[in-house]
């Protein structure tokens, strides 16, 4: 069934596209356009549409490592369309926020606009537009494969960096614990969480040692479990750490013109890398010590 041409190539860019455009019209004919309220609402529903096909594209070399066989390879033979869809929904994000900003400037600019917000999103968006024109021959032609390489690899890091930090900060700094905003935050987790899963299946393979008993994990699975009780409750840590860095001028200013400054939401997967860290090292010495 994952053979089959309907869900493969273009028909699956199609097939995910079309619907989505469908209810970003039919969304459009029931909110009254003329008010910021309701472009908000249209950015709000184009954006919720994209972001699961970021978090697939983010996570699809890490399914086909961790489940190797017939839907890890369609997921991969796929990447591009889905990506693509990703694109083509954001395009809808894009033609909403002009929307906002040309036709609502005043409530852009007194209840939206943050230079740091912008400077990321056009990040963002200037990015995407790349992977987007290099997704294509005469795009990709323009690149050797490792600058393709770099460019892919920042651009999907960069683009789940601004949602996953977009759902932190409603849930663990301004209180919208909307259930869409858990779900989006989980799974933008668990996409991450793939990656970091592959990344270490891989080199617990390659340390081929006899050793994984209790002690050669337990170490690293203990500091991963801190990382996990700090990506679950963010509030009490981070919003302590944010009104930290904006109390001190000089890290305010760092903080309007440096992307995701000061990477709060990052401290604990970074933490949950340091675990698995751990646990290879642990396994690696006792392989070399035989
Ligand atoms: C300059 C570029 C951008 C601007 C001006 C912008 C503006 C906005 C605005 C106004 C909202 C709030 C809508 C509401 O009232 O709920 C929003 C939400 C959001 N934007 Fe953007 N955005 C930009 C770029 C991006 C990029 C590159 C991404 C990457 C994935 C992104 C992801 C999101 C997400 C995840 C939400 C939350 C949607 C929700 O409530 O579930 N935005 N954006």
């Amino acid at each position: 069934m994952l053979k089959s041409k309907v869900i493969n190539g273009w028909n699956l860019f199609w097939l995910i596209s079309l619907p989505i455009s469908s209810a970003v019209i039919l969304k459009m004919t029931k909110v009254d356009l003329s008010t910021a309220r309701g472009v908000s609402s249209m950015i709000e529903i184009a954006v919720r549409c994209a972001v699961p096909l970021l978090y697939v594209t983010f996570a699809a070399s890490a399914v086909n490592v961790l489940y190797p066989g017939d839907f890890g390879r369609w997921i991969l033979r796929n990447r591009k369309f889905l990506g693509l869809a990703f694109a083509a929904a954001m395009a809808w994000q894009l033609t909403f926020i002009l929307w906002m900003v040309t036709r609502h400037a005043d409530h852009y600019v007194n209840r939206i606009y943050a230079l740091s917000d912008v400077i990321e999103g056009i990040g963002g968006y200037t990015l995407l537009i790349a992977m987007t024109t290099t997704s294509f021959k005469f795009g990709r032609s323009r690149l050797t494969p490792k600058q393709w390489k770099i460019l892919h690899t920042v651009g999907i890091y960069w683009l789940w960096t601004y949602a996953f930090i977009t759902y932190w900060w409603y849930l663990f700094y301004s209180n919208q614990p909307l259930v869409i905003n858990y779900i989006y935050y989980w799974m933008g987790f668990l996409a991450w969480g793939m990656r970091m899963a592959a990344w270490t299946s891989r080199r617990w393979q390659k340390a081929n040692g006899e050793a994984s008993g209790v002690a050669t994990w337990l170490p690293g699975a203990a500091v991963a479990i801190v990382g996990l009780l700090g990506v679950t409750f963010g509030s009490p840590w981070g919003k302590a750490i944010y009104d930290f860095g904006f109390s001190i001028p000089a890290l305010n200013t760092i903080g309007v013109y440096t992307p995701y400054f000061p990477f709060v939401p990052y401290y604990p997967l970074v933490l949950m890398m340091l675990g698995a860290g751990l646990a290879l090292k642990i396994r690696q010495q006792s392989a070399a010590a035989g």
